[in-house]
């Protein structure tokens, strides 16, 4: 049976773990999450462990990004299971503050991203996502002073805010992004995933494969409007309601039209039923 990592639950007694590992003159990599974890999420842990020889992982269910109309209360929290996969990867710490450790009261400051934050896709949306995201990620930062940060690409456009907030504030983080880790029929990991009906379920790999034949036909030099119309169509007749479809420069979020005009990134967000899923690709 493995150990279980050390779990610490106060700011100082976080400061006084890293401290120790920072003792060692060790790299220290941070993954941050909401916990409810998956093998997307053991794909993180396992390239923090590759990236630097202590790995640290946050697990925070942040209210500040929940929206009151959004599944704060209702995020699924899976401590004895998270707790189990973090053992059995031979986590070094675990970050598991609760809302006051990390918002303690009269706590009145916050991190306003703007760039690749405002670039009219989940911002869309979701205005006040990034806010919270830039402000939690800002305090994760400082709180454990890590070399590197690794985080999920299917959370695409956050990738790029904590990236270009870490390079503003020069929190001296290196920010790393991961390939996003698939079921086997294509549908990307997510902790909401369990949210989905049977039949959801099933339909919830068409915005993978719709996102798979759009990237093929713009690969092809086919004209962007018409092949993400097309796309739309597929990813709506399988049952979502679509907020975006887009091609967008892959840096910096812009949108773009053609691939010699820069990297593409394609994204997508619908939902089915009443759960929302994002995914994205290269093109
Ligand atoms: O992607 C997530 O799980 C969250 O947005 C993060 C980065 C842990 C911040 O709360």
């Amino acid at each position: 049976m493995s150990r279980s990592p050390m779990v610490v639950r106060t700011v100082p007694a976080l400061r006084r773990a890293v401290d120790g590992l920072r003792a060692r003159k060790a790299m220290i990599a941070l993954v941050p999450t909401m916990g409810a974890l998956h093998d997307g999420h053991v794909s993180l842990v396992r390239l923090a462990k590759r990236r630097a020889q202590k790995v640290v992982v946050s697990i925070f269910v942040n209210p500040t990004q929940f929206a009151p109309t959004e599944d704060f209360g209702s995020y699924p929290r899976t401590w004895k299971a998270d707790l189990a996969k973090l053992a059995a990867e031979k986590v070094d710490l675990i970050w598991n503050p609760d809302v006051k450790a990390m918002y303690p009261e009269g706590f009145a400051t916050r991190i306003v991203p703007e760039g690749p934050a405002t670039a009219g896709l989940e911002d869309r949306f979701r205005p006040h996502f990034f806010g919270g995201v830039a402000t939690v990620v800002g305090k994760l930062f400082t709180q454990c002073r890590p070399d590197v940060a690794i985080f999920g690409e299917k959370d695409f456009q956050q990738l790029r805010v904590v990236t270009q907030m870490a390079r503003d504030l020069d929190l001296g983080v290196k920010v790393i992004g991961s390939r996003t880790v698939r079921e086997r029929d294509g549908l990307a990991m997510s902790s909401r995933n369990v949210y989905l009906a049977p039949e959801q379920r099933q339909a919830a790999p068409e915005l993978y494969r719709a996102m798979k034949l759009s990237a093929a036909r713009l690969r092809a030099g086919e004209p962007a409007d018409a092949v993400m119309a097309a796309g739309a169509e597929l990813i709506t007749a399988a049952g979502f309601a679509l907020d975006y479809f887009e091609v967008r420069h892959a840096e910096t979020l812009a949108p773009i039209a053609s691939l010699a005009q820069g990297p593409m990134r394609m994204l997508v967000a619908a939902k089915i039923g009443t759960t929302r899923l994002i995914d994205n690709i290269a093109v």
